[in-house]
This record gives C-alpha cells, sequence and structure tokens, in this order.
C-alpha cells in the first residue's frame, strides 16, 4: 500500500542567524517546517521563547510543525495554534492535561500531535487517539540535532500504526532520520519524517529533502 509521505525538515541544525535564507532554501519542497521549541527544563537545551517564535512562525512561507518540548506545555500549546501553526506536537511527558490541551489545539484551527520520548509506551496513550491528527515517536533522546538513530524504536513504531488502524492519523519520527535510515521507519509504518542535519549539513538541502522523499515513497 502506497501511503502519503510528508518530509517536514528541521531547523535546529540550519543557520540561526539567517534562518529566512535557510528556510528559503527548502520550502518549495517540503511540507511544513519543524520548529523544535526548547525551555532547557523540559530538555537540556534551549531554542526560542514564544516571542521569537512567533515572528518565525508569521514569516514562514510554508506552515509550521512546532514541536514543543517545554515544561509549561498545557499553557503555551493554544498559542502556538493561534499565532498560525499548521500544526502544534505536544509531550505525553511534559502535559498535565493532555486530552483538553489537543482539544485547545484543534481549536484554534492547527492539527494536534502527541509526542513520545524513547522510554515512553505507546500502550499508555492509545486513549487520545481520536484527539490527535499526528503521532510522534521519537527516535532519539529529545534535545540535541545529529544523534544517532534508535533503530529499537521500531517496535513502538509498528505498534502505534497498529494503534491508528484506518484513521487518517499521521506518524511521524524525528531524530537520526537521515538516507540510510528512513526506509526503515517507513517500512515500520511511520509516513511523516523531520530530518535536520541530514538537510542542512548537506551541500544542497533542497536536493537532500528530493532524495530522502523519493526514498520513503519508493518503500512505502
Ligand atoms: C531533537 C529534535 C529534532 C532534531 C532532529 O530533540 O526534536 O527535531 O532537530 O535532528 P536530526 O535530524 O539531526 O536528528
Ligand atoms: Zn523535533
Amino acid at each position: 500500500m502506497k501511503r502519503e509521505i510528508h518530509i517536514t525538515p528541521s531547523i535546529l541544525n540550519a543557520d540561526f542567524d539567517n534562518l529566512e535564507r535557510e528556510i528559503a532554501k527548502i520550502s518549495s519542497v517540503s511540507d511544513l517546517i519543524h520548529l523544535d521549541v526548547m525551555d532547557n527544563i523540559f530538555v537540556p537545551n534551549f531554542t526560542f521563547d514564544f516571542q521569537s517564535a512567533s515572528t518565525i512562525i508569521k514569516g514562514c512561507p510554508i506552515g509550521v510543525d512546532a514541536h514543543l518540548m517545554v515544561a509549561d506545555v498545557d499553557e503555551i500549546a493554544p498559542f502556538y495554534a493561534q499565532v498560525g501553526c499548521a500544526s502544534v506536537t505536544i509531550h505525553a511527558e511534559a502535559a498535565k492535561n493532555i486530552g483538553q490541551t489537543l482539544r485547545a489545539i484543534r481549536s484554534e484551527g492547527a492539527r494536534s500531535g502527541l509526542a513520545l520520548k524513547p522510554n515512553t509506551s505507546i500502550a499508555d496513550y492509545e486513549e487520545f487517539t481520536d484527539l490527535v491528527d499526528m503521532f510522534l515517536i521519537m527516535t532519539v533522546e529529545p534535545g540535541f540535532g545529529g544523534q544517532k538513530f534508535m533503530r529499537d524504536m521500531m517496535d513502538k513504531v509498528r505498534a502505534t500504526r497498529k494503534v491508528i488502524g484506518d484513521r487518517p492519523i499521521w506518524l511521524q519520527v524525528d531524530g537520526g532520520i537521515s538516507l540510510e535510515t528512513i526506509e526503515i521507519a517507513v517500512e515500520a509504518g511511520a509516513d511523516t519524517f523531520v530530518a535536520g542535519s541530514a538537510v542542512f549539513k548537506s551541500d544542497d538541502p533542497a536536493a537532500m529533502v528530493l532524495a530522502l522523499r523519493d526514498l520513503a515513497q519508493g518503500a512505502s
């Protein structure tokens, strides 16, 4: 069965001083831009506060897929939807009221996403399936780009694909996705791919996005 593939490059490893130019390199070949928001509390790294993230979101020529790695996610997530993100993903481990926050994201007009860190099991969060438009299975510990793809997460990707069943929910993987690993993730059932260093450390980011898409489509 051919699944629709979405490539959502992460700008975490792009040149933050020239973000507009970096995004312009890939916007015509990408489905969404993946924006990693880190607060140095939920993860040991900091990227943007809401103010600077909003500037990026408003100026982005294509939709933004915000990946919120922040402790106060229940409070802040609806604002990311309100400011115009196409998709807002919260971490199951950070949210205190997952159902309410997912509903709030949707009611502000964005797609809702639920992310799971490597040690978090999908079985514990199946009950939220009808409130999500995307599950995100982390294939590294969140916090940094350039880490090694955790192949042992593929059982969780398979389990999540089963939970999704016939629903039109996207299944995203994030961490260590490259030309070497993307097909493994497709075969396990993923259809949406974050790639940070693979794209922005390549000489031709747009060509890399296209190459990743080709491989994923071929394996789907
Ligand atoms: C890690 C972030 C990822 C990161 C991926 O916490 O969520 O989106 O940018 O970077 P690569 O593709 O280099 O693993
Ligand atoms: Zn991410």
